[in-house]
């Protein structure tokens, strides 16, 4: 069954049905303020950090799944019937319900009773705000009295606070109203600056700021008590759970429609200012009526939906293709490329899987978000990969965690991944690839946020590809500290403790335990280091750099070698992990994947022979398992993989993060139609005919999909917030459609599927755009090239000597 269909023409994934197996969500706001909604207007709405300053609650692990939101009602007050035009929170059986979520904004509307409404959910660029734009339309031959209702729930900014502290909270909950602007100033009169509120462009009849006022003692919000009353109490909230509802009445003659704008806000005052008169505790409201004021207005609220569809226009139009394949153009030239700004901006923070509250911005998940990033907002990475690097230690390890709020790597979780250091290099690398800016490469950057420790960002990635060679193994293969990539291979743990943290608890000095997968990173960040060096005219350190990773290679070939495919570590007792010689978990993917595409065995047979056997044993119809056979019982010595029943997750899932370094790998190969169909077996549209089955949203990637070992193969679990939006993005624009940025030039190097006669692209690179057609004329993957009708040598293609803007690029295979 499917549950709704693409409109790639207006970049929308429309839902026809609310039941949607899960919530299926989109994301407001791509700067500062952000929001979390779903298809029934579920969600919660935060100012830069999901934990530290929330504006809403929202209730994780509910029943039913996603409760609380942006939630509006009708009331018809002559039968006294009310619903919800986004189905939830009343559930009524809604005619034409559509959700239609977009680049930005989500549109939910349905006709109940013969009264459509929808709402337009949609963030402002440049704003600290959220505007709700609500349309009324009146079906009926006979006039409509109805009556508006809005709703929210405050949280008390410090979302882990607000669901734990309650023995002070539900004291000290604040709020004011004016002119029908409802202020939530919790926490304000002393230590906070800011605060949030709540406004309507209709004349407020009533409103309520308590929430037992609204919602009833023992009702929840598909039944608020309000409701059935005449009108909203005006309750003001003084402790206990504040709450923002407006009631509007709308009087409509047969086919009058009717606008309202609500708004949704965070502001700030300067700490001098914070009151109005200053020797009030009242708030100054100075500076946010006339912010209110402007978005109440519709021609206002218009022109910045306008603006938010030409500002993607443009994000999305710096990478265009057209192939022969719909999935491929649909996910490339909108839905992976918007994935990709919401992993940007959110890491694993914030999701319908992530609570906003455990996880920071992760040192190695952000680096690894830029790859699908950087072409879209280059100035963003710059900033993201100097912050990141600031939480660097001086050791060249990293926090592994930090708040995007205080920019401050997180205690709790601390260091010792040991693949971290070498994730900045390729962050960098791909900053440099894109932009050509090699300033950042000196902008002085401190370690551990300490002043006085700046030292130039280059210095950081020679103490990140250092940070490996401090800490070599028995066998001279990198030591795996608290774990690599791959959390969940916790090496030194060794927790036999219920509830210890597997992410956090070392039980081993961690002098023996190796992993390989560092070695084939270690190889590529120490290829594109040496690049980087000789792009600062440091050839002398570029061969130095180089002959420290022909030595891993060569380690690894000696060492991490099986007979048929890499190994994948040895534990802290010497034993191989990821060996055929081990009773469970012989072949892993990672390093399949890793040392391939970092160039490990491609010329000794070594590279053929593992991607041989990722077919053979990994490779399933809903995508590529992480290893096998599963795990089938708890191993102390291999920590949390082996705590995941078998199939779900690093244990025998389909991380679908690494899927793409196996399709890169085999585009090393030159194998463009296992590339491309690894690729769409996990493409989230080319499962859309399976969404019972897949259940996740067709729009975007999940982390991970259920494997053969689990009884559910092939459902698909925590969508959005995955490292597999930017390596899927970067894997099939720059690997498989070969549109690769260089330090030089932009490169064309497709390797295709056989059954392609070609594709076109269009790709702005430093200002130029690209006007690239391929054509497939044999069965090789040579390509020869013609720039503006001129053959030219070799796969790159040069800038415009003459300051040209629009070049044309035919690509030939051969
Ligand atoms: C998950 C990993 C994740 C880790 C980080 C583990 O429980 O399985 O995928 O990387 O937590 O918090
Ligand atoms: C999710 C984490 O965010 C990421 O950092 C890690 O590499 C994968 N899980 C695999 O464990």
């Amino acid at each position: 069954m499917l549950f709704g269909y693409f409109d790639d023409e207006n970049r929308e994934y429309v839902i026809t049905r609310p039941d949607t197996p899960l919530p299926w969500i989109n994301y407001l706001g791509c700067q500062a303020y952000f929001g979390i909604i779903s298809n029934t207007a579920g969600g919660y709405s935060f100012y830069r950090d999901a934990r530290l300053r929330r504006l809403t609650r929202y209730r994780y692990n509910n029943v039913p799944h996603d409760f609380g939101g942006r939630y509006i009602y009708l009331r018809d007050d002559e039968s006294g019937e009310f619903w919800s035009p986004s189905w939830q929170p009343t559930r009524h059986d809604l005619e034409d319900y559509a959700c239609r979520h977009g680049m930005g904004y989500t549109i939910i509307g349905s006709r109940y009773s013969g009264i459509a409404a929808h709402t337009n959910y949609f963030v402002p660029l440049d704003e600290n705000l959220e505007i709700w734009q609500l349309s009324i339309t009146n079906q009926r031959s006979k006039r409509a009295s109805l009556s508006v209702f809005s709703s929210i729930e405050f949280c008390l900014w410090d979302a882990q606070d607000d669901a734990t502290n309650f023995q002070r909270n539900f004291s000290i909950g604040q709020v004011e109203i004016e002119d029908g602007v409802i202020y939530h100033k919790t926490e304000y009169r002393e230590r906070r600056d800011h605060f949030a509120y709540f406004a309507c462009s209709g004349k407020v009849e009533a409103f309520d700021t308590q929430r037992e006022a609204f919602v009833g003692a023992y009702r929840s919000w598909d039944k608020p008590v309000a409701l059935e009353r005449a009108g909203l109490a005006n309750s003001v909230a003084h402790g206990w759970a504040p709450i923002g509802a407006h009631q509007v009445k709308a009087e409509l003659a047969p086919g009058e429609t009717r606008q309202i704008i609500f708004v949704l806000g965070y502001h700030e005052n300067p700490r001098d200012q914070k009151f109005d008169p200053p020797d009030s505790q009242t708030l100054n409201k100075k500076t946010v009526k006339p912010v209110i004021a402007k978005y109440l207005d519709s021609a206002h609220a218009g022109a910045a939906f306008e603006r938010l569809h030409q500002y993607w226009d443009g994000l999305l139009g710096i990478c265009q293709v057209e192939t022969p394949d719909v999935h491929t153009n649909r996910m490339v030239n909108i839905w992976n490329a918007y994935q990709c700004m919401a992993t940007f901006n959110m890491s694993r923070s914030a999701s319908f899987y992530e609570s906003g509250i455990g996880r920071g911005l992760g040192f190695r998940d952000s680096n690894q978000d830029l790859l699908g990033f950087v072409h879209m907002v280059p100035a963003r990475a710059r900033e993201r990969i100097l912050d990141l690097a600031a939480t660097q230690l001086p050791t060249g390890g990293a926090y592994h965690q930090y708040q995007p709020l205080t920019k401050r790597g997180n205690n709790e979780v601390g260091s010792n991944f040991n693949d971290d250091p070498h994730w900045l290099i390729l962050g960098v690398a791909a900053y440099l690839k894109e932009t050509a800016d090699r300033s950042i490469l000196d902008e002085p950057v401190p370690y551990d946020n300490e002043p006085g420790s700046e030292q130039p960002l280059y210095e950081h990635l020679r103490r990140s590809f250092q940070y490996t060679l401090d800490r070599l193994g028995p066998h001279g293969l990198p030591l795996i500290g608290r774990a690599d990539w791959n959390d969940c291979l916790n090496l030194n743990c060794f927790s036999d403790t219920p509830g210890q943290s597997f992410q956090t608890t070392t039980n081993k000095d961690g002098k023996v335990a190796e992993s390989v997968f560092i070695a084939g990173l270690f190889v590529l960040a120490g290829k594109e280091l040496a690049a980087i060096a000789r792009e600062r005219g440091r050839n002398d350190e570029a061969e130095g750099y180089l002959a420290e990773v022909a030595k891993m290679e060569d380690t690894v070939r000696k060492y991490g070698w099986d007979g048929d495919w890499f190994l994948r570590a040895y534990d802290d007792f010497g034993r191989k992990v990821g060996s055929k010689e081990c009773g469970e978990g012989k072949i892993f993917i990672e390093t399949q994947g890793f040392c391939v595409l970092a160039g490990i065995g491609l010329d000794d047979g070594m590279a053929a022979k593992s991607m041989e056997s990722v077919r053979k044993h990994l490779a399933t119809e809903h995508g590529i398992i992480l290893q096998q056979p599963a795990y089938s019982k708890y191993y102390l010595e291999l920590g949390e993989i082996s705590s995941y029943p078998p199939g779900y997750k690093e244990n025998a899932g389909i991380f679908c993060h690494n899927n793409p370094w196996v399709m890169i790998a085999e585009t090393r190969l030159g194998n463009g139609d296992r590339a491309h169909d690894y690729y769409t077996r996990i493409n989230p549209s080319a499962r859309e005919g399976i969404s019972e089955a897949h259940r996740c949203e067709p729009y975007v990637y999940a982390q991970m999909i259920a494997g053969p070992d689990a009884p559910t193969h092939g459902e698909a679990k925590n969508s959005w917030l995955t490292g597999t939006a930017a390596w899927n993005y970067y894997a099939i624009t720059q690997w498989i459609l070969g549109i690769r940025t260089s330090y030089e030039r932009l490169q064309i190097s497709p390797v295709i599927p056989k059954s392609w006669r070609g594709f076109k692209a269009t790709r702005t690179f430093r200002g130029v755009t690209y006007h690239i057609t391929v054509e497939q004329e044999g069965e090789g993957n040579h390509v020869s090239l013609k720039v503006d009708g001129m053959p030219i040598k070799g796969d790159t293609v040069p800038p415009p000597a003459d300051g040209r803007k629009e070049v044309s690029v035919k690509g030939t295979l051969t």
